[in-house]
């Protein structure tokens, strides 16, 4: 037993690391069509946790927007100001989009979002999957 799970654990990230390459459409989950109904609203479920969490710091002035007409353009393939050339927002890859490492608190990118505190782990859920589906506009 103890054998069969470390092979899993070793097959793990190289399955994630290949399953990642060369794939530029949003992930669909196994048994769903390449566009299943998204789960998350922008407009209804990301911006309330911009506008409660962010806006304190990212409202008015610096190189990032959050308030609810702009904010989706300054994070959806746009370039990193402090951590060019990641980009902010991904479109169907939380782990390569600096927002999401930002929100998870990971250090790959600097320190943890929002600046001294951390979202719940259901609002982190909430934006990994806005992102996972495609980052849309909805
Ligand atoms: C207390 C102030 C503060 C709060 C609140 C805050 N931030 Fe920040 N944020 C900063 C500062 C300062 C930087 C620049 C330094 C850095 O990159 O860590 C930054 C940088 C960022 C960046 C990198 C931008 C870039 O292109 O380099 C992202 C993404 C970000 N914040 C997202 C958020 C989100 C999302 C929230 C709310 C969940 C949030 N921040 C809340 C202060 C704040």
């Amino acid at each position: 037993v103890k054998h069969a799970r470390s092979l899993l654990f070793l097959a793990l990230p190289l399955f994630v690391a290949f399953g990642c390459a060369d794939r530029g459409d949003p992930v669909a989950p196994a048994g769903e069509g390449p566009n299943p109904e998204p789960t998350v609203s922008y407009q209804n479920d990301v911006q309330p946790i911009w506008n409660a969490n962010c806006l304190s710091c990212h409202g008015g002035n610096g190189g990032l927007f959050l308030t609810a007409s702009i904010s989706r353009a300054n994070l959806v393939g746009v370039v990193s100001f402090g951590y060019a050339p990641a980009i902010r927002v991904v479109p169907g890859e939380p782990d390569s989009s600096v927002l999401f490492q930002k929100l998870s608190g990971n250090s790959l990118f600097g320190q943890r979002m929002p600046a001294g505190g951390a979202l719940s782990a259901d609002d982190l859920e909430t934006v990994r999957l806005w992102v996972e589906e495609g980052a849309l506009d909805n």
